[in-house]
């Protein structure tokens, strides 16, 4: 079976070609630096001959509303269509999950007409939408920083580790396609302002974290529940304590401060 695996040298996507790498499988990490660019087109139709499935798990270089909308579309658009020439019997992306509850935001608008050209395609499918990666945990405390402060608004909060993703999209993308949407998210609820605390702090960032009801996450108003999973959804087995420790380990005796 061939898999490629669309932005297989980001986050998600190294991690992802590592778990799929069987002996009876073939792995192709796909992106620009390799030749194959969801956006222009270019190397898709050699990079899929004889592809089985394709997980496209890339990311908009620029989360600016006209870019992001223009990247979601244009390079699903492009992945869809060189798919079905290519016969790949299984497309496989990745979303956020919430993002029908966020669309104040441009890049969640982005996101949602990607989740619908795949909906409305003839190509079978299963969408991964996710919870935050706790390795996105920093950028959200960056975005909301006004000089030593960091304000955010106290809502409910389920991250997971970005292995954890990859993981969960490596079984979703052997399997038969679901023509649906999977929820995925972390084994643990926290309180979004906490969760940034904790973080900072075992990095000893020095940034003061408020929780401020009327902040802004991202940028846009969020609800007590937007970013939590629905019931249904499979949960990592990560915890965040333990990732933090993990990933705090290299740091520094003087600790590393934020943005
Ligand atoms: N951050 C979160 O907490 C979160 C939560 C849920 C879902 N997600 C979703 O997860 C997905 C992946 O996130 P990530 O953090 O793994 O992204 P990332 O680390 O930024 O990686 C993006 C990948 O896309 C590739 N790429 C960019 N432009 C491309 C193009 N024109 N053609 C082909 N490949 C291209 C990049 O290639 P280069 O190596 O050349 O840059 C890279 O491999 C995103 O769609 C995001 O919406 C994120």
């Amino acid at each position: 079976m061939k898999i490629v695996v669309i932005g297989g040298t980001g986050l998600i996507g190294s991690k992802l070609v590592k778990k799929l790498r069987e002996p009876e499988q073939e792995v192709v990490a796909a992106s620009p630096a390799s030749g194959v660019n969801s956006l222009t087109g270019e190397g898709l139709a050699d990079a899929l001959k004889g592809t089985s499935v394709v997980v496209d798990v890339t990311n908009s270089p620029s989360w600016e509303d006209a870019a992001v909308l223009k990247f979601f579309e244009t390079s699903t658009r492009n992945l869809l269509d060189y798919e079905a020439a290519a016969g790949v019997g299984h497309h496989v992306a990745l979303s956020v999950v919430g993002t029908e509850r966020l669309l104040e935001s441009g890049f969640f608008r982005a996101k949602l007409v990607q989740e619908n050209l795949i909906k409305a395609s003839s190509n079978s499918y299963s969408i991964v939408r996710a919870t935050q990666f706790f390795e996105f945990v920093q950028k959200i405390a960056d975005m909301s920083t006004e000089g030593n402060k960091v304000r955010l608004p106290p809502v409910l909060f389920q991250p997971m580790a970005a292995d954890d993703v990859a993981s969960a999209i490596g079984r979703i993308a052997i399997s038969s396609p679901v023509n649906a949407t999977v929820e995925i998210g972390g084994p643990e609820q926290f309180r979004l302002h906490e969760l940034v605390r904790r973080d900072l702090a075992a990095r000893k960032d020095p940034r003061e974290v408020i929780s401020d009801p009327h902040a802004r996450y991202y940028g846009i108003q969020v609800s007590e529940r937007a970013l939590v999973p629905s019931d249904g959804a499979r949960l990592g087995e990560t915890r965040f304590e333990d990732w933090l420790r993990q990933s705090t380990k290299q740091l520094p005796k003087a600790g590393r401060q934020g943005a």
